[in-house]
């Protein structure tokens, strides 16, 4: 199939493009930078001539301040004009964990999204925001929308690549700073697993819905498992959440002086006090999806980023 991948020179899309030409189909990426910008759709339409499927990737992923709504919601409404301009016979449209909210004291699934008014950061306003653009847009197009949960491994240092970003600095430091003491339960899943999903939206059922994840841990499970794993002696640090704001206030301050981006900000913080916990089982019964475990992804990640 001749397809189109936004956002294809990403953490996600660009594992996704390799998988996608590995099974013979034809590819052709849209990004910045290769001269395409969802926000302006004359540089996006040429890139629709040809197109028979399209996944939806690129967004703004960040923890500093941006153009969240502009490029996460206009961007994806320009996406799909073209797509229905293109009568393209396939869509698959990325949204995100996040746009559940916490899921507290439960698991959260594609069945129940909660309508939500508070947001921690842009960037979980915006993919909310897209995901009701891409309902409305369910009857007009044959789409799916995808939320796959932290995605980690092997792939582009971008800020989406936020887990093995940690890693690296658990490993370099040999501390690994736990918020919330380490409780807060999180759902990762390896991106290959996230990629081969999205291969297999090809041959959905249109209109549905599907969360990508792996499985539920604890912070303090993902150190114990890394240090099992990469068999570095990381210490962990449990921090109270109010030592956990005020070292994200100081990486923010740091990673300004020193011109990089940072691993988190005061908003993003938020986030990591939070459980995210889902379930895969609707992608498992619709689409054959399974997702390796934790220890399997992380010792393949840790292989991969060397000593
Ligand atoms: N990583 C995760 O844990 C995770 C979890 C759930 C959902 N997601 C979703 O998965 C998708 C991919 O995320 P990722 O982690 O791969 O992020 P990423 O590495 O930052 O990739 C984002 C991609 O979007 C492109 N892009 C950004 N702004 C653009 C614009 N204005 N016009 C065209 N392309 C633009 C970027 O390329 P250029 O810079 O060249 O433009 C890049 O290819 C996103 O929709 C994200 O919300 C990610």
């Amino acid at each position: 199939m001749r397809c189109l991948v936004t956002g294809g020179t990403g953490f996600l899309g660009s594992v996704l493009v390799r998988r996608l030409r590995e099974r013979g189909h034809d590819v052709t990426v849209a990004s910045r930078s290769r001269g395409q910008d969802v926000t302006r759709i004359r540089t996006l339409e040429p890139s629709f001539r040809d197109a028979e499927a399209v996944f939806h990737l690129a967004a703004l992923v960040q923890s500093r301040p941006g153009p969240f709504l502009k490029v996460n919601v206009d961007g994806l409404r320009n996406v799909l004009e073209l797509a229905r301009r293109h009568r393209v016979a396939r869509m698959v449209h990325v949204s995100s964990f996040t746009i559940f909210g916490p899921s507290g004291g439960g698991i959260h699934t594609e069945e129940r999204i909660p309508e939500r008014t508070e947001f921690f950061h842009g960037y979980d306003q915006s993919k909310y925001e897209a995901f009701r653009l891409a309902s409305r847009w369910k009857q007009r197009l044959p789409m799916n929308t995808v939320f796959p949960t932290v995605v980690y491994g092997p792939g582009p240092m971008t800020e989406g690549n936020l887990l093995v970003r940690l890693l690296r600095r658990w490993k370099k430091l040999r501390v690994a700073a736990l918020p919330g003491r380490g409780a807060p339960c999180w759902n990762f899943v390896y991106v290959d697993d996230v990629a081969e999903a999205l291969v297999r939206c090809l041959d959905a059922d249109p209109g549905e819905n599907f969360v990508l994840g792996g499985e539920n841990r604890t912070l303090r499970d993902l150190h114990a498992a890394f240090r099992r794993v990469s068999e570095v002696p990381i210490i962990p640090l449990g921090l109270p959440d109010g030592w956990f704001r005020a070292g994200a206030r100081l990486e923010d301050w740091s990673a300004r002086l020193r011109g990089i981006s940072p691993l988190l900000v005061p908003s993003t913080a938020e986030f990591f006090l939070q459980n995210w916990r889902f379930s895969s089982g609707k992608a498992r019964t619709h689409l054959g999806y399974s997702a390796r475990s934790l220890e399997e992804g992380l010792s393949s990640t840790n292989r991969w980023m060397g000593s």
